[in-house]
């Protein structure tokens, strides 16, 4: 098994260690535009397998596509981050033209890669790289849910004083302040956290959640890489290891929850086909109308990339 990540930056960085130290691929390249980071940072990482006891081999490559061929899975992270201040949208204008580019590369080299976005804004990203690819939609798909869920899981197990591994958590909707953390299907080992906590604390969590990338871009003065990178990695993981996990994930959606022509956090079964099943799950009014305002934010973005005319 061969993975190309693109973008050797603080979350491409991320993903490639994440990946390797799971011990499941022969061959990982980290591919960036920089010269001579991506060569660098995978020397770097080759030379941490004998004292992490991995052996995936580590490769580099400056813009070199011919490194990447025959990839089965591509995780995509190259372009700007956040800075304070920014939303993710305000990064379109320049994310679009490099996501174009790298997945037309990518896609000449590895037609058959699943391709799994996190450039930001990731929705309309994914949406950018699925008009590239043309590829088929199970192929093609964003991470963003399991970075959000783990957030609000992480938030949790801190007020509930738990270990967060027993905390599941469900999310729909868009990467960004309009994403709808689901409490009516968040469990600690099958107890409905709704019994587990006040309303208010409860309330407050989810805020949070909310903005917790916003949290993280006021700290660092850019966006976060350990939770995505490894997020991203835990998506390679299922499909590598077709392990039929069931994730929220950014997919493109014909019907499914009353949407249609977009892409947008919802739950999958990701295994070696990518995302092998929409799960569609009762909503309740409330639930449904935020999910509902949540894609309409979305699509005022995909109208910024729609205005770049980029796919004409
Ligand atoms: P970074 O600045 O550390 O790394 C980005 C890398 O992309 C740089 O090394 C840059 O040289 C490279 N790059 C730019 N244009 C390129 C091209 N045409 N070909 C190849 N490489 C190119 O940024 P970071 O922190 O790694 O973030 C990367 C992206 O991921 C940002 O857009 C950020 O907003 C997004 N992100 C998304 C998350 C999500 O949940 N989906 C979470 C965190 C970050
Ligand atoms: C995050 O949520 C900014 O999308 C990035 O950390």
């Amino acid at each position: 098994m061969k993975v190309t990540v693109v973008g050797a930056g603080n979350v491409g960085a991320t993903c490639a260690q994440a990946i390797a130290l799971r011990g499941i691929v022969n061959e990982i390249v980290l591919l960036d535009i920089k010269e001579g980071l991506a060569e660098g940072k995978a020397l770097d990482l080759w030379q941490t397998a004998p004292i992490e006891y991995y052996d995936s081999r580590l490769i580099g490559s400056t813009s070199d596509y011919e490194k990447t061929a025959g990839s089965d899975v591509v995780v995509i992270t190259s372009g700007l981050p956040r800075k304070p201040g920014m939303s993710r949208d305000d990064l379109i204008s320049i994310n679009a033209g490099i996501v174009k580019s790298v997945t037309g590369s990518v896609i000449k080299h590895s037609p058959d890669a699943k391709l799994i976005i996190v450039s930001n804004p990731l929705d309309v990203m994914t949406y950018c790289a699925y008009l590239t690819a043309k590829k088929p939609k199970n192929e093609v798909f964003g991470m963003a849910g399991i970075l959000d869920t783990a957030r609000f899981r992480a938030f949790l197990a801190e007020e509930l004083d738990i270990n967060p591994k027993d905390i599941q958590a469900l999310l729909l909707g868009g990467h960004g302040d309009t994403m709808v953390p689901l409490p009516r299907y968040t469990t600690v080992s099958g107890i409905p956290v709704t019994e587990l906590i006040e309303e208010d604390k409860l309330n407050a969590i989810i805020e949070r959640t909310k903005m917790g990338g916003g949290e993280l871009v006021k700290l660092l003065g850019t966006s976060a890489w350990y939770a995505p990178g490894t997020a991203a990695a835990q998506m390679v993981e299922a499909i590598v290891l077709d392990q039929k996990r069931i994730f929220p994930v950014c997919a493109y959606l014909e019907g499914e929850f009353g949407l249609n022509d977009i892409y947008l956090g919802v739950p999958v079964k990701l295994g070696k086909n990518g995302i092998e099943q929409i799960i569609e799950i009762d909503l309740n009014p409330d639930e449904k109308a935020l999910l509902e305002k949540s894609a309409a934010s979305v699509k005022e973005v995909m109208d910024v990339l729609d205005d770049m005319k980029l796919f004409e």
